[in-house]
């Protein structure tokens, strides 16, 4: 039996910040928190019935494509998100159930 889910869909954002001259890039560099207050942003005047959490997190190991974002439970990884991008996120694959498979990270 399943159990109920917290939320209908779960949000991570990647912000880890590299120290400077590190050898690989890093989300929180690009932008990673001002992802995280837009998502919140989109979310809430969306006002959506239905448990929605959007929050920051540690690196997914796929910086060089990044900014990542993942969505749950349909682990939908997103690449290179950028803040004009949160809405198209919100409505299309929050809202309305089908991801964006433009900014949809695939492995090569
Ligand atoms: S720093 Fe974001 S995926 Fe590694």
């Amino acid at each position: 039996m399943n159990e109920p889910r917290i939320y209908d869909k779960h949000i991570f954002i990647c912000t880890n910040q590299r120290p400077e001259n590190a050898p690989r890039p890093s989300c929180g560099e690009a932008h990673g928190i001002e992802l995280v207050i837009a998502f919140k942003k989109a979310i809430k005047d969306k006002a959506l019935e239905m448990p929605i959490r959007a929050q920051k997190t540690g690196c997914f190991d796929l910086c060089e494509s990044g900014p990542m974002v993942v969505v749950y439970p349909e682990a939908v990884f997103y690449k290179n998100v950028q803040i004009e991008d949160v809405q198209e996120i919100v409505d299309e694959h929050i809202a309305g159930g089908k991801p964006v498979e433009r900014l949809r990270y695939k492995k090569s």
